[in-house]
Parts: C-alpha cells; structure tokens; sequence
C-alpha cells in the first residue's frame, strides 16, 4: 500500500474516532443555569407536552412559563391555570422549581418519575442543569440580548355567538417562547393562553367596539395591536 494511502485511512479512523467521542461527552452543566438559555429547552423537549398549553394531558400543572405573576404579564393575566416553573409564593418557596428537578431526578433505581416511562429519561447532564437552576435563589429567568418581539395577528374574520365573540388567533414568537396575553373587545377580555394559533373567547362582547390584543414573551410586550372591529 503506498504510503499516502495508509495514511489517509489513519487520518480517516482517527477523524471518526475523535467525532464520536465529541457526540458522547455533553457539555457540563452551567454553574447558573438561566431558564431561557438552559432549563426552557430541555423541558421543552421533554415535559411540555404533557405540561404545556397543547395537548395538556391528565392532571400534570402547566410550568411552561417562567413565572405569569412577573411584571411583564402585568394587566393580562390572570392565569390560573399556570402554575409556572418558578413563581414564588407557592408554599412560600420556589416549589415547583424544586419539584422538576426531584421528579425528573432518576434516583439510585435509575428510573425517574418524570418523563413517565416509557419516554427516554432526562440525561444526566440535563438532570444536572434542573438541579443547579433549581437551588439558585430564586431560580434565574435571565434575559436574551436581542429578543423577538412576540407578534399577533388574525386567522379569520371574528365572528358572534350569542353574547360572545369568538377570535381565531395566530401568535408567533421568532425565539420559541410562550406567549400570553388579552384580547379586548372594549372593556370585556379574554385571555390569550398560547404561541401559534389558539382561538380566544370574549364574554359578553359589546358589539362595534375596537379589537385589540396585547402580548408578552416573559421579557418584551407588544402592546394594543388593533384588529378591527368586534362584530
Ligand atoms: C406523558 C405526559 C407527561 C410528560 C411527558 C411529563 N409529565 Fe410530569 N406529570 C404528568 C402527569 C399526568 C402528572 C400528574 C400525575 C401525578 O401527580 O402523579 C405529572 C406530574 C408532574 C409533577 C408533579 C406536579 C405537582 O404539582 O406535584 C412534576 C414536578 C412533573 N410532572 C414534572 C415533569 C418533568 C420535569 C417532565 C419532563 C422531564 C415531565 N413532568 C414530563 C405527565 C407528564
């Protein structure tokens, strides 16, 4: 075999040797994780399909938001049925917080709680991430240093039932976050409850008043988005 051949097929096995020991070892866990840039995403991929606004199965809370008593939710809420992965006041602590990382904690058994089997369990490292998020006090929201900006807009004309009006509604936001918010038909609201498209119950709407809705991400609002008339 020439020379160059041999080691072509070295440089070759020790190239696929070195990529699979990079896939294998995880990053370790941030000594502070933030829920934006490390606890939403891992939940995201593991719990908020039972845990989130879609398909919100059995009698698990929704924790996909940080926490719906912050200030930037201020004047849309209120949103009972969010417990929030970090809202304080719950038995005076950060309980769920506490309560993620203990249920997704796998144990001297190796099997975890959460995600139920037979879903793959959380990795260590991921399990970490929980951990150490969970023992911050509180645990860190953090902020993006360029947010999107969550946007709403209509999905079809809103249309009268009763005393009430009914709004299909497309929310989007560029960076994946959940979005809350209102919807007014003058002074009667509904609640807006999830990103993408959701439709949205206004209660004894007054009719030929303005439709407007306002959103927040967790960290940036838009505010009085006007869309037409109510019916
Ligand atoms: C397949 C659906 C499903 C998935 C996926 C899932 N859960 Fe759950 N979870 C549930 C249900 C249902 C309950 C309520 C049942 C119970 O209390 O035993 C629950 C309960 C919990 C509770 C207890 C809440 C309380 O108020 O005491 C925690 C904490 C929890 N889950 C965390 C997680 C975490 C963290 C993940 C992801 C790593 C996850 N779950 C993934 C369905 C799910």
């Amino acid at each position: 075999m020439r020379r160059s051949t041999i080691r072509a097929r070295v440089a070759l096995a020790l190239w696929i040797a070195l990529s699979a020991w990079g896939c294998a070892a995880e990053p370790p866990a941030p000594d502070r994780p933030t829920w934006v840039d490390d606890v939403e995403p891992i939940l995201r991929g593991n719990c908020f399909s039972c845990h989130g606004s879609t398909d919100h199965r059995g009698d698990g809370p929704r924790f996909d938001v940080y926490d719906p008593t912050a200030p930037a939710y201020q004047g849309l809420g209120p949103f009972l049925e969010i417990t929030g992965a970090a809202t304080p006041g719950m038995g005076g602590g950060y309980l769920m917080a506490t309560k993620i990382a203990i249920w997704a904690n796998r144990g001297p058994t190796g099997v975890a709680l959460m995600p139920p089997p037979p879903a793959t369990p959380l990795s260590v490292r991921d399990h970490d991430v929980l951990l150490k998020w969970s023992r911050q006090s509180p645990p860190e929201r953090g902020t993006r240093a360029s947010n999107a900006k969550p946007a709403v807009a209509l999905r079809g004309m809103p249309r009268r039932a009763g005393a009430n009006v009914e709004v299909e509604l497309v929310v989007t936001d560029g960076d994946h976050d959940q979005v809350l918010g209102r919807l007014a038909c003058g002074p009667a609201t509904g609640i807006i409850r999830t990103t993408g498209t959701s439709k949205v119950v206004i209660e004894m709407a007054p009719a030929g008043m303005p439709l407007a809705a306002s959103v927040s991400d967790g960290q940036d609002r838009t505010d009085n988005v006007m869309l037409g008339t109510c019916p």
